[in-house]
């Protein structure tokens, strides 16, 4: 397929851990070419994008989908708060193939971190959506996929949870999910021409099995997965926290929905499809289409079954204490994947130990981290 052919798919923020397999992904269609908008505060995005190419060079049959030679991946310097350099960005483009679609992710994402910033989680996360979103319609580019998060839910009555859960958000960062989602749907209710695809992700975890792309947050990780991991590999040595172990779950530890990260890369690719072949049903009263799905497994285990899990993938054996609970955690975020499945077609395919073997398997060859 020559690269005027190719659908151009604008990834802001695509330096990140799981944009780097949402490139990836993309490239493996051979119909999407990524093109990476970065702001230069992350000095890693040429390698990130390096080792993106790197194992697409080495996935069997993809340079003959592209007619021998895989395309490479544009990275584009400019920053979301600052319309104008979006702005460029489009013109840039249209000349040499224009951008047919959005993958955002970019967005600060510490719940923590959202309580005592809020201002500027609102500025980043919020306005950063609707500089990009003004500059997609001023330059004709209507097919938006979003990154929210399961953590709109907040604590939800029902579990599995179903997307017509309320939206009940407690931390600013939630907060600016629920309010993209919301611009989102008022975006589609007016403009006829946008199709447009909210994911809610779970818990993503894990690495791409060829252990050269995978995250490791520098500094002490939050997430419990990239802790456990960098704990085996001796990167973190202060004791493993249990965030308490009395609320109403199986072994009282909270319980997650954890889902590989190639698998949620892959939720991309499959609502991107369902644009491209009009397949985004537009709710009623809306004359654009949007749609929010959640991407987890259904599936979902305690804090001490991860740990379990870890152990066996790691052969490190974990000691730890159970403190208090942490502010804001919930007892059971586990997703009811069904409306992912029948209108993208899409589920997650690895289990549980597939996720901690490829994540143990990058983290024991990065030890340090990402290079
Ligand atoms: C999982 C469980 C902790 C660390 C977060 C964000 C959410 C989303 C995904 C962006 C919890 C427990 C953790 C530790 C522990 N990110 N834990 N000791 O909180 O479900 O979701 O990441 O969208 O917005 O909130 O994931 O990995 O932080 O925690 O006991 O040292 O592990 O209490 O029950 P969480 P997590």
């Amino acid at each position: 397929m020559s690269s005027t052919e190719l659908k151009r798919v604008l990834c802001p923020g695509g330096a990140g851990y799981i944009d780097n397999h949402i490139l990836l992904e993309l490239l493996r269609t051979g119909k999407y070419l990524p093109v990476v908008l970065d702001n230069g505060h992350n000095s890693k995005a040429e390698a990130c994008i390096a080792r993106v190419q790197e194992v697409a060079n080495e996935e069997p049959g993809l340079k003959e989908k592209f007619g021998g030679e895989i395309p490479k991946i544009d990275l584009y310097q400019a920053d979301l708060t600052d319309r104008s350099s979006i702005d460029k960005l489009f013109e840039a483009y249209e000349s040499k193939g224009k951008i047919w679609g959005v993958i955002h992710l970019a967005a600060w994402k510490a719940v923590g971190e959202s309580n005592e910033l809020p201002l500027q989680y609102y500025e980043n996360n919020v306005s950063g959506t609707l500089n990009l979103l003004h500059s997609m319609k001023d330059h004709g580019c209507q097919n938006f996929v979003y990154s929210s998060s399961a953590t709109v839910y907040g604590e939800p009555e029902t579990i599995p949870i179903p997307e017509t859960s309320p939206l009940q958000p407690h931390s600013p960062y939630a907060k600016t999910k629920v309010f993209c989602e919301y611009i989102l749907m008022d975006l589609a209710k007016a403009d006829s021409d946008f199709n447009i695809c909210s994911l809610r992700y779970f818990n993503p975890g894990g690495a791409h099995p060829s252990g050269k792309i995978g995250e490791d947050p520098q500094g002490k990780p939050n997430n419990l997965l990239p802790l456990l991991a960098a704990i085996a590999v001796g990167r973190i040595n202060d004791p493993l926290k249990v965030f308490g172990d009395d609320f109403p779950t199986i072994d009282g530890t909270c319980v997650r929905d954890y889902l590989h990260v190639v698998d949620l890369a892959r939720g991309h690719v499959s609502a991107l499809d369902a644009i491209e072949k009009g397949a985004i049903y537009s709710v009623t009263g809306t004359k654009g289409k949007y749609r929010a799905f959640n991407l987890g497994t259904g599936t979902a285990y305690s804090v001490k079954q991860m740990i379990e899990a870890m152990k066996v993938a790691s052969g490190f054996d974990y000691k730890y204490d159970i403190v208090g609970r942490r502010e804001g955690d919930v007892p059971d975020l586990t997703a009811d994947p069904k409306l992912a499945h029948e209108e993208l077609g899409w589920k997650a395919e690895k289990d549980l130990q597939t996720m901690c073997k490829d994540l143990w398997n990058w983290q024991s060859q990065n030890p340090k981290g990402e290079s």
